[in-house]
């Protein structure tokens, strides 16, 4: 579909055009505004990303629910690479700080490509969005894993 394409072009010619040596900055701003962030994720990340809750599989995964469980556990039928599939990754604040600046910083070898978010704020304000964009009433128990989160594993069979 040629808008998918158009996407994906843009992101890599953006990509090319003088981001190579981006540094990864790991502060990320005030605390986020999450609706300024939902305005950054539909310039940024909706051409792939379908972020409501429903959402559809596109160029990249549907993020509902993303915000603090483990990669690709979606149970939606993405094809994830086999990279971030074994990452063992968690999407935390701090991991998804680094993912939308670089991804392959995170896990070498992944699937996405995009126009790094330089500005620390905009990061914030797009986590912070993201976290509307699941269940996730607290941050995320990346080192609790038997935290008593509530069950959402509908889609799982
Ligand atoms: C050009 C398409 C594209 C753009 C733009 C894009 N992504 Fe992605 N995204 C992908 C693909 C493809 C994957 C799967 C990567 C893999 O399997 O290695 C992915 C994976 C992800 C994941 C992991 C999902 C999971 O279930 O584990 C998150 C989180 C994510 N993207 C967030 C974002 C955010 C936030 C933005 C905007 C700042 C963004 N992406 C922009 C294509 C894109």
């Amino acid at each position: 579909m040629g808008l998918k394409g158009y996407a994906v072009v843009s992101a890599l010619l953006l990509f090319a055009g003088g981001a190579q040596a981006q540094a990864i900055d790991p502060t990320m701003g005030g605390p986020g505004d999450p609706a300024h962030g939902q305005v950054l994720f539909k310039a940024r990340c909706a051409i792939c990303h379908q972020p409501d809750k429903g959402g559809k599989n596109g160029v990249g995964p549907a993020l509902y629910g993303a915000y603090g469980r483990p990669a690709t556990q979606s149970g939606n039928g993405f094809a994830y690479s086999d990279k971030l599939k074994a990452s063992g990754v968690v999407w935390t604040p701090d991991k998804l700080n680094q993912w939308i600046q670089k991804p392959a910083s995170l896990v070498p070898g992944v699937k996405m490509v995009l126009p790094p978010v330089t500005a620390a704020q905009d990061r914030a304000d797009i986590i912070a969005f993201l976290k509307t964009q699941s269940d996730a009433k607290d941050e995320p128990a990346a080192d609790k894993p038997k935290a008593a989160k509530k069950k959402k594993k509908t889609t799982d069979s």
